[in-house]
């Protein structure tokens, strides 16, 4: 039994989905904080099980009868540490086989501020004795092009990213990741540097913006603590701009950058490209 943590979430919600073309819906645990939002899910036959990091009675029923977990990192940055150990422990009671986390690029040295749960959650999975193998994710291409309706009304993208090369993929690639390690023997203490085969910088998205819509967008750069300012101006929670001008500026050291080609290699096929994340992210803007 492989059981899916954050199944509601957009990245588990593709992992389901590619999951379910592997193997029986029957052999597939949906982890979910909110069941109600999970009904679909249930009506594809796949057993739907509340379980809520802050709640750890809830996971170690969740847990139970699972041989193989995926550990998909909580979106509550600051809380994290704390519930992923609960996550773990319910695991280990739970006689879980194997678990797969979703961890951040280059966890080990990079800079950025959400870099150390992720590396401190990577140290609970080793201290647990329970076999695991780690996706070191790198940034979502989604994150650039699911709101570009901003970037075409004032013809701009802020960041303070400086030339930094930024090499994202798509979810679902990540989501392609994650299962073909759930369904792949021999994974136990791999570690995976996944990132696109194509890193870009961000004045890089503003040409194909640019391009691709018609309309003429620039890349203004920020130094990093105007860039914060500036979110928070937008209106963005004080840690959130935080986070994320703290992020820029690892980008701009180069750290969200990656040219292993481990996840093309991983999914045996290319990575999706910007022009083709940008397009859909322009279709919806
Ligand atoms: N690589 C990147 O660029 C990037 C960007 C953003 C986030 N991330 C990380 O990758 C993870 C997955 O990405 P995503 O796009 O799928 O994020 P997402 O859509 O925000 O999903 C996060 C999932 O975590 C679940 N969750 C949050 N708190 C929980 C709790 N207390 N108990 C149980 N489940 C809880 C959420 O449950 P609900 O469905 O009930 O809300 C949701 O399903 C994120 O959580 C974050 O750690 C990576």
């Amino acid at each position: 039994m492989i059981a899916v943590t954050g199944a509601t979430g957009h990245l588990g919600r593709l992992v389901i989905d590619q999951l379910l073309r592997k193997v029986p819906a029957t052999q597939v645990v949906a982890v979910v904080r909110s069941p109600d939002k999970a009904r679909d899910l249930a009506e594809r036959g796949v057993q739907v099980r509340q379980g809520d990091y802050e709640k750890p009675a809830t996971l170690d029923a969740a847990f139970q009868g699972i041989d193989s977990l995926l550990l998909i990192s909580s979106n509550e940055v600051g809380k994290r540490l704390r519930q992923h150990e609960a996550a773990i422990a319910a695991a280990k009671k739970a006689g879980v086989q194997h678990i797969t986390y979703t961890s951040l690029l280059h966890a080990d040295t990079s800079g950025l501020s959400l870099a150390p749960e992720h590396l401190a959650t990577e140290k609970a999975l080793r201290a647990s004795g329970i076999p695991f193998t780690l996706l070191r994710n790198g940034w979502y291409l989604e994150n650039y092009t699911e709101n570009l309706g901003s970037a075409l009304q004032h013809g701009v993208l802020l960041g303070a990213a400086k030339e930094g090369r930024i090499a994202a993929a798509a979810r679902a690639d990540f989501a392609a990741a994650a299962v073909a390690v759930l369904t792949t023997p021999g994974q136990e203490g791999k570690v995976y540097e996944l990132a696109g085969d194509s890193p870009f910088t961000m004045a890089e998205l503003a040409a194909e913006v640019s391009r691709q819509s018609g309309k003429p967008v620039a890349y203004n750069d920020l130094p990093q603590d105007q860039y914060e300012e500036t979110l928070r101006g937008f209106g963005l929670p004080g840690p959130v701009a935080q986070m994320l001008a703290s992020a820029d500026a690892g980008i701009a050291r180069g750290e969200l950058d990656d040219r292993s080609g481990e996840l093309r290699r991983l999914i045996g096929r290319a990575t999706t490209p910007l022009a083709q994340a940008v397009s859909v992210g322009l279709k919806g803007a």
